[in-house]
């Protein structure tokens, strides 16, 4: 990593100094910045430089930074109540899940802390729908090269065994299918088959989008084999890929969705929405949360999904990612180190003929005070907040350019 340390920035070395002395290191070595505010698409670090974000927070912050809607909800939202109890009923929490089961085609919500957690809902809420019926199903399919969290289920469910091998035992039930590969599925799919967790476009190994005809066929198959789809839009949901739920580009209705990452604007908050039909399965007590659904995300979810009607950001991310993709293939066509470009709105992978994603990350960062995430050695991703405007586009893609034109110079 290229290391623009700031010496006269203090803030950062001793940010640095106390992460390195007592966090577990479980991030290793950070790309040297903190940031102190942010604006719009814009982030300011703490020796006052300004950077183009193209990556979000990982796809959580679709309203940008400092959106005064969502600052204004929260502001007035923590003056009044943090929290109460899952014990009471909580007035937001009940007007999110009307808004959100509307707009996701589903018709019963439960809200929690994270992505993983909602995807753990999701396969306890499986096989207890079975359990119920009195004939227990207990194996959960997930594709390769997936991710769906950190905690010991969802970690099992992420085919790849870099993130779960060194955590066995881990728990039983969970197998494996070849991404985008409907042999492999018709495969796999037994009569103990409870659920298939599938991305529709996965995320974290570099922006893969599975075909239609894989995606339409695995919910046929699911259904003729009375097992349960289970759509992680974690990732691709909250209007990134042009829908509000990639599903929903794919023309597709799962049994069950689970969302996090933007839902909240930056507030730890997911979801897991789910048919009536299988909403009964869980009787009182047999799943719940502390912290999930309280007052203070339930208010933040609810600002960005007005902020979303009043942007109409679906329709933006739609307009937005057709202009980086046509811009990223014209690049392609001038610059060889550019290999293949995948998208789905403002999802974006870009691969590298060599792996050489983190020398452009940190040319990036370091050349034209652009933010890119390299997943992966040769694979770019960018996840911009959904507000990125056209000007902004284009900017990144001059800046891009420049940084491959480097990257040749130096190779
Ligand atoms: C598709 C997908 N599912 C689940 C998760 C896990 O979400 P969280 O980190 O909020 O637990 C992620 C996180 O990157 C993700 O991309």
């Amino acid at each position: 990593m290229t290391d623009n340390t700031n010496p006269q920035d203090q803030r950062l070395a001793r940010t640095m100094e106390a992460d390195q002395a007592a966090y577990l290191p479980v991030f290793g070595q950070r790309i040297p910045l903190v940031f102190d505010h942010g604006q719009g698409c814009r982030l300011t670090a703490t020796d006052g430089q300004d950077y183009l974000d193209m990556v979000g927070g990982i796809a959580v912050n679709v309203l940008g930074y400092a959106n005064a809607r969502l600052t204004d909800t929260i502001a007035r939202q923590a003056a009044r109540l943090i929290h109460s109890s899952n014990l009471y009923y909580i007035e937001q929490q009940a007007e999110l899940a009307l808004r959100l089961t509307k707009l996701c085609g589903q018709d019963r919500a439960f809200f929690c802390n994270s992505g993983a957690e909602a995807n753990e809902a999701a396969f306890k809420l499986a096989r207890i729908y079975f359990y119920r019926q009195g004939k227990p199903r207990g194996r959960i399919l997930s594709a390769r090269q997936s991710f769906h969290g950190r905690t010991l289920a969802t970690v099992t469910a992420t085919g790849q065994p870099k993130y779960n091998q060194p955590y066995a035992p881990l728990p039983p039930g969970f197998d494996y299918v070849a991404f985008n590969d409907l042999t492999s599925l018709k495969q796999q799919l037994t009569p103990d088959t409870a659920a298939v967790i599938l991305e529709l476009v996965q995320g974290e190994s570099g922006i893969h989008p599975v075909d239609q005809a894989y995606a339409q066929a695995a919910r046929e198959l699911c259904t003729q084999n009375g097992s349960l789809l289970i759509i992680d839009e974690v990732q691709s949901g909250m209007g990134r890929t042009g829908h509000f739920l990639a599903a929903q580009g794919y023309g597709i209705k799962p049994d069950m969705v689970t969302l996090a990452k933007g839902l909240g604007g930056g507030l730890p908050i997911g979801a897991l929405l789910c048919r009536e039909q299988l909403a009964a399965a869980f009787h009182p007590g047999d799943h719940g949360s502390t912290f999930g659904g309280g007052p203070l995300c339930c208010s933040a979810a609810l600002a960005v999904l007005d902020e979303y009607e009043r942007l109409d950001l679906t329709h933006q991310a739609n307009l937005r990612g057709q202009q980086l993709t046509s811009g990223l293939r014209q690049l392609q066509k001038e610059h060889p180190l550019l290999k293949e470009i995948r998208s789905a709105g403002l999802m974006l992978g870009a691969d590298l003929q060599e792996p050489l994603a983190v020398a452009l990350r940190d040319d990036l960062r370091t050349q034209e005070h652009v933010l890119v995430n390299a997943t992966g050695p040769a694979t770019l991703r960018l996840l911009p907040p959904l507000i990125l405007t056209e000007a902004e586009a284009e900017l990144f893609l001059a800046a891009l350019g420049r940084g491959l034109t480097r990257l040749e110079a130096r190779a």
